[in-house]
C-alpha cells in the first residue's frame, strides 16, 4: 500500500516511487503536516517540531496551561479558522450561531484501493496498471458538528498525489462556508522561489518567479473563468532550481473558475501555501446534512528541476485526465476559417478555400464564428444555434457533404454559454442570463452570460448543441467563450444562496460537458476561451486539445508555449500557421519558422488557403509531413525546454525526446539577429550518453553525452529563421 497509517505513533505516510507525504496526529487531535518531498523511509518526523512558549500565539483550550502547543506556530494540514491559528486558513465558516469558527480535530480515517470521487467534478481517473491508493482523513470541529473530510489520493508508479476536501454539515444548523481551500501545505522552511503563470488576452501564461517573502503572496482569479491572466498552476521552488536541478513542488487545479492560490511566509520563516476556489464571491450554504465538494488540487515533487516536474505532469495528463479517445489518436490536420473571413463569407468563399487547403495536406475544415443566427458581426445571433441561409445557402448538412466530398473532414465553432441581446434567445427568455434584477447589466463583447447554474438553461443547451451536431457528419468542435462573468446573480435562486452561483455556473458547464462532450465520442472537441483564457485541467478533462491563444505570432506564440508546457501536455496545445504581417502583431517571420513554431503543438493552418503562392502551398505540404513523421515524439515524448525567452539568448530551443531515448526533434528559432555574431552551440537533452545518434541529413556518429555536453553548431541564420535537428538512435 502507497498509504500506510503508522498506529504506534499516529502518523500518516504517502509514498508515490520517488516521494514521501507525513501528516501526524498531534496532542489533542489535530492534524500536523510533517513532510513533503523526496523520497524518505517510515520514520516519525515529529521530531522536527520543537515546542516553545511564543508570545502572541495563542493555546487551545485542551492544552490548559501548556503555552508551547499553539496551532498559530505548528505546521498544519488544515488549518482551523477563528480560534488560535491567524496565518491564511484552508477554510472559513460562519457557523449557525454566527460566530466564525472551525477547529478539526480528527474523528476517524480511512484508507482503501481505488480514487475517491468527486460529484459533479473532473478529476484524475486511474487507468489500466495504475495502483492508486486513497486515503480519507475526517475532521470534525466538535462543537458545531461542521465535518471536513480530506482525501488523498495516489498514484504511485506516476508520483502523483491528488487532494480534495469536502465539507459535510453535521451540526443541527444551517451554516455558510465562506472559503474553503482545496490543499494546505505548511513547509517549515522558507528558502523558495514562487512561480506562478500570467498574462492578458493574446498573451497567456507568461513566467513570473518571485522569491516568497514575509506575507501573503497570491495569484487567482475573480472572472468566471480560470483566466488568461492567471492559469491555475503554480510552483515552490528552492531558489536555484533551474530546468535540470532543484527541488520543486507543483500544485495544479482541477477547476475551470474562480480559483485563489495563496503562499504565506509567516513569523517564524515557515511557508503556507494554498489553493482552491477564490472565496471572493463565494458563500455556500449548507444546511443540515448537506455536502460541499471542493475540486481537486495534483501535485507533484521534482528533485531534478523543472524538466522532471513537466514530464509528470505531462505524462498523468495524458493518461488519467482527458477522457476523450482522442487523446490517444492521432490529431487531424485542420485549417479554420477565423482568419482567413472573420464573419465576412459565405458557402462558396468557404468551399474555395476548403478545395485549396487539401493539397497543402490538410484534412479537416473548421468553420469559425458567424454561420448561425443572425451573426454578421459580434453584436448579434449568439444562442440562436440554426444555420444562417444568407452564408450557407443549402444548409448544414449540404454544406458538410460539400466539404465531406473535397475529402475533408468537417469541423463547426460554437460558443454555448453566451447570448447576444439582439437574439431570439434573449428575446424569449431575458431571465436567462446571469444579472443582478433592477441594475443594468455590463457587456463584454457585446453579449451576455447564460445563467448556468439553472438546470433548465443548461438543457436548452445540451438539447440545442447536440442538434446541431447531430445535423451534419460533424467531426470537430471548437467550444468557445467569449467573456468573463460579472454580475454572478440568478433570477431563481434565493438571496441567502447567491454566493454559490459563480461554482453553480462552473458544475452546469461541466454537465453540460457530460451531456455533450462525453455523448459524442467520436467529435473532436477543442476548447477555447477567447484564446487560452480558460486553458486548465478542469477543461482537458473534456476537450483533448485546446487553442493555446488568440496570438498567433510566431514569435510570441514562443513565450506562449513555453508558459503552458510547464504543466500541460504539447498534445493539448493547439497551434496555428496564420498569414504574414500577422493579424495580431503586424510581424513578418518566414513560413518555415511558422511552421516549426506551430508543430510545438497540434499543428493547423489558419488563413486563407487560396492566398498562398504555389512555393507557400509547397512548403505546407512538406510541414505537414515532417509532422506526421515527428507526431508520436511531439505528442508522446519528454519535453525539454532547452532556453527560457527570460534567458539572455539571441534564440529560443527546445526539445521533444522518445521515452526510449532512440529519437529526438530539437527545434531551434533565431529571435535576435546579430551581426558577425558569436557561434551558437545548442547543447540538447534527454539523451542516451553512451548511444551514438546520428543528426539526420547529415554526416558522422555523435554519443548523446557530446551532442549533450559539446552541443550542436547551429549554422548562421537569419532573423526569426528557424533549424530543425531530427536525431536517431544508430548504435548502443
Ligand atoms: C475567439 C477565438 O479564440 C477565435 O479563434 C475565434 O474563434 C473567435 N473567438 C470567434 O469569435
Amino acid at each position: 500500500m502507497a498509504v500506510r497509517y503508522l498506529e504506534e505513533n499516529r502518523t500518516f505516510v504517502l509514498h508515490t516511487k520517488h516521494s514521501t507525504y507525513q501528516m501526524k496526529v498531534s496532542d489533542y487531535d489535530y492534524l500536523l503536516h510533517l513532510y513533503y518531498g523526496e523520497r524518505i523511509e517510515d520514520k516519525d518526523l515529529s521530531y522536527l517540531i520543537k515546542p516553545q512558549d511564543r508570545g502572541f500565539s495563542p493555546n487551545p483550550n485542551e492544552a490548559g496551561n501548556d503555552r508551547t502547543f499553539s496551532l498559530d506556530v505548528f505546521p498544519q494540514e488544515f488549518s482551523s479558522d477563528g480560534c488560535c491559528d491567524f496565518r491564511k486558513s484552508s477554510i472559513e465558516v460562519k457557523n449557525g450561531d454566527g460566530s466564525y469558527a472551525f477547529m478539526g480535530k480528527v474523528i476517524k480515517h480511512k484508507i482503501y484501493k481505488g480514487k475517491y470521487a468527486l460529484e459533479g467534478l473532473p478529476a484524475l481517473f486511474p487507468v489500466e496498471g495504475d495502483t492508486v491508493d486513497t486515503l480519507e482523513i475526517w475532521l470534525q470541529d466538535l462543537v458545531t458538528k461542521v465535518t471536513v473530510v480530506l482525501c488523498y489520493s495516489v498514484f504511485e508508479e506516476k508520483d502523483i498525489i491528488t487532494r480534495a476536501v469536502k465539507v459535510i454539515n453535521q451540526g443541527e444548523k444551517t451554516m455558510y462556508l465562506n472559503r474553503i481551500m482545496s490543499v494546505m501545505i505548511d513547509y517549515m522552511e522558507s528558502a523558495f522561489d514562487f512561480i506562478h503563470f500570467d498574462g492578458r488576452h493574446a498573451m497567456e501564461r507568461k513566467l513570473t518567479r518571485t522569491p516568497v517573502s514575509y506575507g501573503v503572496q497570491g495569484i487567482g482569479s475573480t472572472r468566471g473563468a480560470s483566466s488568461h491572466q492567471h492559469n491555475p498552476f503554480v510552483i515552490l521552488c528552492d531558489h536555484e532550481a533551474n530546468e535540470d536541478y532543484g527541488d520543486c513542488y507543483g500544485f495544479s487545479l482541477v477547476y475551470s473558475g474562480n480559483f485563489r492560490c495563496e503562499v504565506e511566509k509567516d513569523q517564524f520563516d515557515q511557508t503556507r501555501i494554498l489553493f482552491g476556489i477564490n472565496p471572493k464571491g463565494f458563500s455556500y450554504q449548507l444546511k443540515p446534512g448537506e455536502q460541499f465538494t471542493a475540486p481537486e488540487v495534483v501535485l507533484a515533487y521534482s528533485d531534478k528541476g523543472f524538466s522532471k516536474l513537466s514530464h509528470l505532469y505531462h505524462d498523468v495528463y495524458r493518461s488519467n485526465l482527458c477522457r476523450s479517445p482522442y487523446t490517444k489518436m492521432l490529431r487531424p490536420i485542420v485549417i479554420n476559417s477565423w482568419e482567413a473571413t472573420y464573419f465576412d463569407f459565405d458557402d462558396e468563399k468557404l468551399l474555395n478555400i476548403a478545395k485549396e487547403s487539401v493539397d497543402m495536406g490538410v484534412e479537416l475544415f473548421v468553420l469559425d464564428d458567424g454561420w448561425f443566427g443572425k451573426r454578421d458581426n459580434d453584436n448579434s445571433g449568439l444562442g440562436d444555434w440554426k444555420v444562417n441561409t444568407n452564408k450557407l445557402r443549402y444548409g448544414l448538412t449540404d454544406f458538410v457533404n460539400r466539404i465531406n466530398q473535397l475529402g475533408l473532414r468537417f469541423g463547426l465553432w460554437i460558443e454555448p454559454e453566451m447570448v447576444s441581446e439582439d437574439s431570439d434567445l434573449y428575446r424569449a427568455h431575458p431571465d436567462w442570463c446571469l444579472s443582478i434584477n433592477g441594475r443594468p447589466v455590463t457587456r463584454g463583447r457585446n453579449q451576455l452570460v447564460l445563467d448556468l447554474s439553472r438546470r433548465d438553461v443548461c438543457d436548452y443547451i445540451i438539447n440545442s448543441i447536440n442538434e446541431v451536431i447531430e445535423s451534419a457528419n460533424i467531426e470537430y468542435i471548437k467550444w468557445d467563450m467569449n467573456r468573463n462573468i460579472t454580475e454572478a446573480w440568478s433570477y431563481v435562486t434565493e438571496p441567502e444562496k447567491q454566493g454559490e452561483i459563480y461554482h453553480r455556473y462552473i458544475l452546469g458547464l461541466y454537465y453540460i460537458l457530460d451531456h455533450i462532450v462525453l455523448t459524442h465520442p467520436d467529435v473532436l472537441f477543442v476548447g477555447c476561451a477567447g484564446g487560452g483564457g480558460r486553458f486548465d485541467p478542469g477543461m482537458l478533462y473534456y476537450h483533448p486539445q485546446i487553442w493555446c491563444s488568440d496570438n498567433t505570432d510566431a514569435v510570441n506564440r514562443l513565450d506562449i508555449q513555453y508558459g503552458t508546457s510547464f504543466v500541460y501536455p504539447i498534445s493539448c496545445i493547439e497551434s496555428h500557421v496564420s498569414v504574414c504581417p500577422n493579424h495580431q502583431t503586424g510581424r513578418t517571420v518566414p513560413i518555415e519558422t511558422r511552421g516549426v513554431v506551430a508543430m510545438d503543438g497540434i499543428l493547423g493552418y489558419e488563413l486563407d488557403a487560396t492566398k498562398l503562392t504555389d512555393e507557400e502551398k509547397a512548403t505546407c505540404r512538406s510541414q505537414v509531413k515532417e509532422y506526421l513523421k515527428y507526431y508520436s515524439l511531439i505528442a508522446d515524448g519528454d519535453y525539454y525546454r532547452l532556453t527560457s525567452p527570460y534567458d539572455d539568448t539571441r534564440y529560443v530551443a527546445w526539445q521533444h525526446v522518445s521515452k526510449d531515448k532512440k529519437e529526438s526533434l530539437v527545434s531551434f528559432v533565431l529571435t535576435d539577429k546579430e551581426f558577425n555574431e558569436p557561434q551558437i552551440y545548442l547543447k540538447v537533452k534527454g539523451l542516451q550518453a553512451t548511444t551514438l545518434y546520428e543528426i539526420e541529413g547529415e554526416k558522422g556518429l555523435y554519443s548523446g553525452k557530446i551532442l549533450m555536453k559539446a552541443g550542436i553548431p547551429v549554422p548562421v541564420i537569419g532573423q526569426y529563421e528557424s533549424v530543425q535537428y531530427h536525431l536517431i538512435a544508430k548504435e548502443e
